[in-house]
């Protein structure tokens, strides 16, 4: 884990893109840590505004605007060398540090305090890379099954979907789609499940639901029936998640095992820009034995793939955040009660 130092200056391209505060002072992972080797620039962009992620030789993660201060050329065209970015249009060189270390046409020459790179605060955590384009208001959210070893975790993704975040994540918190959108995976098409009423909590790390309980036909990576007991959790406006716990169930839905499992995912969106989102998922579970990691990502292919075409058709495409202008049953109350914290935050970027 490190974290750079904010660079005291604004660059010139802070006026692109999202002006949103909430969401500049938030948390955004922008790849998987394994994504990033050491000898290579990596562009990525993040509420419109293009960055780069690059790491040190010793293994500090790096992301800085692309942008070089002295002519504005964009850094990611460039390329590392001697541990340090190397402009591609006069050659200057930048170190961890975001210090301008050497202006080749000057090389006898210190160069300008004001020659730096402009580095924002960047942390790896969960096998992820976040970074925070202000100043972050909360700590990234805790992923509870991370750190106990009787849990397997699998990264999958990444899914770009041509969507909003905040609809890519009330998806993702949606629980009577299963039949539909997943049929044959996470309900049955021919005998969707009645859901049962429920209930949605304001805790300290966002909102939570109680338990919802629905029957999966194949609702794991063992490919057997299941009943499945949901609890979401938004933690923040584009990280959610789930915890399900699972008792085995026969074909037509009877519980037959006392016992429960649990499976759980930690559902991350990057907002590129108010219509693109790239979804990244890591889920953690205690079934004994694991299942086959590869098994555990083609299923959650096939069901990411299922929810991205249904996201990509939904209009418009920024989410209302106004409960008047779609349609909301009790059945809904995540997703309408998500909406409502989103407005009551004050998010004002990719909402209607
Ligand atoms: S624009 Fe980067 S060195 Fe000149
Ligand atoms: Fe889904």
């Amino acid at each position: 884990m490190s974290v750079t130092t904010l660079s005291a200056q604004r660059p010139i391209t802070a006026q692109d893109g999202c002006q949103d505060p909430v969401l500049l002072n938030d948390w955004h992972v922008v790849g998987y840590s394994s994504d990033f080797a050491s000898d290579k620039i990596h562009p990525v962009r993040l509420l419109e505004r293009d960055l780069i992620v690059w790491r040190s030789a010793n293994g500090d993660i790096h992301v800085w605007e692309d942008l070089c201060i002295h002519r504005g050329a964009r850094l990611s065209r460039g390329w590392i060398k001697n541990d340090r970015v190397v402009c591609p249009y006069h050659g200057w060189e930048y170190d961890g540090g975001g210090r301008c270390t050497l202006m080749p046409a000057a090389p006898d020459e210190t160069p300008m305090k004001k020659a730096r790179a402009f580095p924002y605060q960047a942390v790896e955590r969960y096998g992820f890379v976040w970074v925070c384009l202000g100043e972050p208001t909360a700590d990234i959210p805790v992923f509870p099954q991370w750190d106990d070893p009787s849990f397997l975790k699998v990264h999958s993704g990444p899914y770009m979907y041509s969507a909003n975040g905040f609809r890519s994540i009330e998806n993702f918190i949606d629980a009577s789609h299963f039949p539909f959108v997943h049929a044959g995976l996470n309900g049955v098409m021919d005998n969707p499940d009645r859901l049962e009423p429920y209930d949605v909590h304001e805790v300290d790390t966002g909102l939570c639901s109680s338990e919802i309980k629905v029957f999966q036909p194949w609702g794991d990576a063992r490919g057997i029936p299941l009943m499945a007991f949901y609890t979401y959790h938004t933690f923040r406006p584009l990280v959610a998640y789930f915890s399900k716990r699972t008792q085995q169930a026969d074909k037509s839905g009877n519980i037959v095992s006392d016992k429960s499992d649990i499976f759980a995912t930690f559902f991350v969106c990057q907002p590129v820009d108010e219509k693109t989102t790239i979804a990244r998922v890591c889920a953690a579970m205690n079934v004994n034995p694991h299942p086959d990691p590869k098994v555990v990502r083609d299923r959650a292919d096939v069901v990411f793939n299922q929810d991205r075409e249904i996201v990509e058709s939904q209009r418009p495409e920024r989410i209302p955040t106004e409960l008047r202008y779609e349609l909301h049953h009790r059945t809904d109350l995540m997703g309408q009660r998500y909406r409502s914290w989103l407005r009551a935050k004050g998010i004002t970027y990719g909402v209607i």
